[in-house]
């Protein structure tokens, strides 16, 4: 019992987490400056959020008519199934509703839509949108979420982090864009980095370093309070399959002989050459901005180099995971005696790398 307990702790510490409308307003921009009809006659589906409060809700119900949605549908979790129960009340607007029905205010999700002006003043916005009580919990994998899935043409939320891989999988089987926000560790899932690798997801716009702040309901977790919220930092990312410009920026790198001469990393300044790895065929690069723009063979980088990978520069031949596993043998040392299952530089071994090589149609 007890460790169901912490477990549960664990996940509730994970799963609730609110977006600021800020971060969503710059991430969102970025794919409407790529095509400004990105989102023009599309339903957007907003899963695992909390309507009432949700600033996706509220940003996509405020933004309707900009955008050119066709439909907006959003979804809530029942407070009776989250791990983390928070002192919930229901609230005035629930409350008021001529829908309001107590014996399901806890018990159901429930679902906001969003698809004409309502009450006739001219415009489309978050006063127009209409709910009711969904028939289950709003558990995404449930049948009517996925119904709802099926008919969107988005997805866009920041899902459950505990339920992060069984999200994933939910959203890829559908074939649909998405947009959404994971914890940074997830790229080395299995289910993930394989994704990354074919180009059918990568990262959003908005930049890694320093993580994201989200409001917090959990009064034990908060790093600071701003304007009466409680905040909390994430280590998390915004990851998609739509399209924007970063995407296609190239990184500006310089040669490796001006890496070895004038790189600002004393792990490179100063050096011979750059390292091989001893037990397979490719240069270990520790940071992004030093791999060098002349290097054609296969280059190790940190992880972090997803943030930048623009997949017009660079092609990603696998990760360390890919090498252990025995697929790729080309690269394998043949005289290692040792393990392979991660990098190794003069007998040291190395956090996990990414393999990638400079894409052929820019050398
Ligand atoms: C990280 S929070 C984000 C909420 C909101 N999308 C936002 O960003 O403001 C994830 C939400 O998913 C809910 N949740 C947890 N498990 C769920 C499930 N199986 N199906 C749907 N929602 C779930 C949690 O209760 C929580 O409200």
């Amino acid at each position: 019992m007890a460790n169901i307990n912490l477990k549960d702790a664990k996940r509730a510490k994970n799963d609730e987490f609110y977006t600021m409308y800020p971060d969503i307003e710059k991430e969102i921009a970025a794919y409407v400056e790529y095509n400004s009809d990105v989102f023009k006659d599309k339903t957007i589906l907003l899963p695992c959020d909390d309507p009432e409060w949700s600033n996706f809700t509220k940003f996509f119900a405020q933004n309707f008519e900009r955008l050119g949605l066709k439909k907006l549908i959003s979804t809530s979790y029942a407070v009776d199934s989250k791990t983390y129960k928070y002192g919930y009340q229901v609230t005035m607007f629930e409350e008021g509703a001529p829908q309001y029905d107590k014996s399901k205010t806890k018990t159901n999700g429930k679902i906001f839509t969003l698809t004409h002006d309502k009450f006739g003043d001219g415009k489309i916005n978050i006063e127009d949108l209409e709910w009711s009580y969904l028939e289950g919990d709003g558990d995404f994998k449930s049948d009517e979420v996925t119904k709802l899935r099926d008919e969107a043409d988005i997805i866009i939320t920041n899902p459950p982090f505990s339920l992060f891989r069984e999200f994933l999988i939910w959203i890829i089987e559908s074939g649909n864009q998405f947009v959404i926000i994971g914890n940074k560790s997830c790229i080395t899932y299995k289910e993930v980095f394989p994704l990354f690798k074919e180009n059918k997801m990568w990262s959003g716009r908005t930049e890694w370093s320093g993580g994201m702040w989200f409001e917090t309901k959990n009064l034990d977790d908060v790093d600071k309070i701003i304007n009466g919220i409680n905040m909390k930092n994430v280590p998390a990312i915004w990851l998609t399959n739509i399209d924007h410009g970063r995407r296609h920026k190239p990184l500006p790198l310089m040669t490796m002989a001006d890496n070895l001469k004038f790189s600002k990393h004393k792990e490179i300044n100063g050096k011979k050459s750059y390292d091989n790895y001893d037990n397979y065929n490719a240069i270990e690069v520790p940071f992004t901005d030093a791999i060098p723009c002349d290097y054609y063979g296969v280059i190790g980088v940190p992880i972090s180099f997803l943030e930048k990978y623009n997949p017009d520069q660079f092609e990603i031949i696998g990760s360390d995971y890919n090498i252990k596993e025995g697929q790729l043998p080309e690269l394998v040392n043949p005289e290692w005696i040792g393990k392979i299952d991660r990098g190794y530089v003069g007998g040291e071994r190395l956090y996990t790398r990414i393999l990638i090589k400079h894409n052929k149609a820019t050398k």
